[in-house]
């Protein structure tokens, strides 16, 4: 459910791109990936996400109830696992441990862990190097795009709209203005 739109200047809805109505994902669970970028692309700098935006609670929540799963640079710095659901944390290290989270060492076995959660969707939260992993798996990315430039050393995918259509796209006013859009996988 997109969310509500506490201080948006306009709206429009693209119209929708025809879809074929089959997803490549085995299980048929729908891959989201949502993430949060800087005019210029940047995601994150030293580790951190460089900003502090307000009024972006509805888009947070929409991952509440599924399967999250994050790199270990991203889920590793978190206090705790995020409350209401299954947080999956991929890493090379075989002796991870973190309380709340699941752990594999691939993306695939990631993946498959997710999709055994029998909900019907699962949220791919980042960082980098995850986004550009599991691109190929996603089917629909939320995808805010803060109206400022900011320094970073970890970037969003340039090339990603080349598979995608973007099918809505909302502008919020806030301390950082932004605009709110989702994209749908062409399939073929
Ligand atoms: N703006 C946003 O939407 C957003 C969202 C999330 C994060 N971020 C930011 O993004 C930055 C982190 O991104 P990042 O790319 O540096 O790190 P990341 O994607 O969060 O995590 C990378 C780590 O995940 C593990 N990993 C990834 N792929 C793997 C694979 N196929 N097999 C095994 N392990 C794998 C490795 O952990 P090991 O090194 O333990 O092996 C790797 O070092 C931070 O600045 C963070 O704040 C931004």
């Amino acid at each position: 459910m997109p969310p509500s739109r506490p201080h948006g200047l306009y709206a429009f809805t693209m119209p929708r791109v025809p879809l074929i109505a089959v997803t490549p994902n085995k299980a048929k669970m729908r891959v989201y990936l949502k993430a949060c970028r800087a005019q210029n692309g940047t995601i994150g700098n030293k580790g951190e996400i460089p900003w502090y935006v307000k009024n972006t609670e509805d888009i947070e929540e929409l991952s509440v109830g599924c399967p999250v799963i994050m790199g270990r640079r991203t889920g590793g710095k978190l206090m705790g696992p995020l409350s209401n659901r299954v947080n999956i944390l991929i890493t090379s290290d075989k002796n991870y441990k973190k309380e709340g989270f699941h752990i594999f060492n691939d993306s695939d076995s990631a993946l498959d862990f997710a999709k055994s959660q029998k909900n019907d969707k699962c949220f791919v939260l980042g960082g980098g190097s995850i986004f550009r992993q599991f691109l190929n798996y996603t089917d629909t990315i939320y995808l805010t795009t803060l109206l400022a430039d900011f320094e970073g050393d970890t970037f969003f995918p340039k090339d990603f709209a080349e598979k995608f259509a973007k099918t809505n796209s909302v502008m919020y006013n806030s301390n950082i203005d932004f605009i709110f859009e989702t994209y749908e996988r062409y399939y073929d």
